[in-house]
């Protein structure tokens, strides 16, 4: 997640239990380089024994990192699990599969998941219309998404985890019964005490509810969901009136202005940044522990109570 996937993050995710990713275009874009990624998987390793992983987006940026670099550093490093996301992931995939690492990919539509597996996906991270970040240009919120993906994916036995929506143990219940292997999730770990963004960004998730996001960049094809704030609201305003012309709504989104809210100002309504409609079920900050444990408890008793109550033996009379 773009200036939350740092190593300390990533750290605190894998040491509560789940598979944390460092974000390489935070730490590796211009005028940072890969070698700056190199260091945030050191400083990854000092702080878990458990595995990570690190993210590689391929979307339009004003000035793209070097990927060459950044996959050489990533190979040299021995990180064994990439999740790549954003376009046609064969432009890193092919040397980083070649070197062994396991490769997840973000996406979409079940047609880009056919297509990635293909070219050598392991596994797929089914991103609904609800997610944070970029849900895409054809609004396919999860319960269709995912229930096609337990079908079509697991016909081809292609592995894939829910993701968009989720901060919940009933819903990784339901994930589990779609067929997901499990649920990534990312405003949910926003809302946490590790997560290196100000408290006034946490309070605001805390406080929001599900109708609490919008959409900018559709008329771009870019379509990103974000904070309804008023500089999300005037990006569409714009939007409207310039349809696909970016610079008019530069001066509103520029990266800078996100990373200055997450980092020194707290302030959650002078940028747009990204969340998930899950911000609807954030009722407070807690650990990244904390929070995987609640998930995984309310979920084994979701399964174990509920569920297995509805199934009554049939008669053999
Ligand atoms: C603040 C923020 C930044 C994100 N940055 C990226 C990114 O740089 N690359 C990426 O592949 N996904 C990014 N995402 C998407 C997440 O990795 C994940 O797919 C998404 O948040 C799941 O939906 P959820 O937020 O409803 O849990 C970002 C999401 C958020 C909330």
């Amino acid at each position: 997640m773009h200036y939350v996937g740092y190593a300390g993050m990533a750290a605190a995710v894998s040491n509560a239990g789940g598979l944390g990713i460092i974000t390489a275009l935070t730490v590796a874009s211009p005028p940072n380089t890969a070698e700056d990624l190199r260091k945030e998987i050191r400083k990854c390793r000092s702080l878990t024994d458990k595995p990570f992983g690190v993210n590689i987006t391929l979307l339009p940026v004003g000035q793209p990192p070097d990927y060459e670099s950044i996959i050489k550093v990533l190979i040299e490093e021995k990180i064994k699990i990439i999740e790549t996301a954003g376009r046609d992931p064969s432009p890193v995939l092919v040397p980083l599969k070649k070197a062994g690492c396991v490769i997840i990919h973000k996406c979409v539509a079940i047609r880009h998941a056919l297509k990635a597996a293909r070219l050598g996906a392991d596994m797929i991270s089914m991103d609904g219309f609800d997610c944070g970040g970029h849900p895409g240009e054809e609004d396919v919120g999860n319960w269709v998404l995912l229930a096609k993906a337990g079908k079509v994916l697991k016909e081809k036995g292609i592995p894939f985890v829910a993701s968009g929506g989720c901060a919940t143990g009933k819903q990784l219940a339901a994930a589990l019964a779609l067929g997901a292997e499990g649920m990534n999730m990312g405003t949910a770990f926003m809302a946490t005490t590790e997560a290196p963004i100000l408290p006034g960004i946490k309070n605001a998730l805390v406080e929001a509810d599900e109708r609490s996001t919008t959409h900018i960049f559709r008329t771009l094809n870019n379509t990103e969901r974000v904070f309804k704030n008023d500089q999300a609201l005037k990006v569409r305003a714009i939007e409207a009136e310039h349809p696909g012309d970016f610079s008019k709504i530069w001066p509103y989104v520029r990266g800078e202005l996100y990373r200055q809210s997450f980092q020194e100002t707290g302030d959650p309504d002078s940028s747009v940044w990204s969340c998930g409609q899950s911000i609807g079920l954030i009722d407070e900050v807690v650990s990244c522990k904390q929070l995987v444990r609640n998930i995984v408890d309310e979920a084994a008793g979701i399964i174990q109570g509920r569920l297995a109550a509805l199934v009554v033996p049939r008669s053999n009379l």
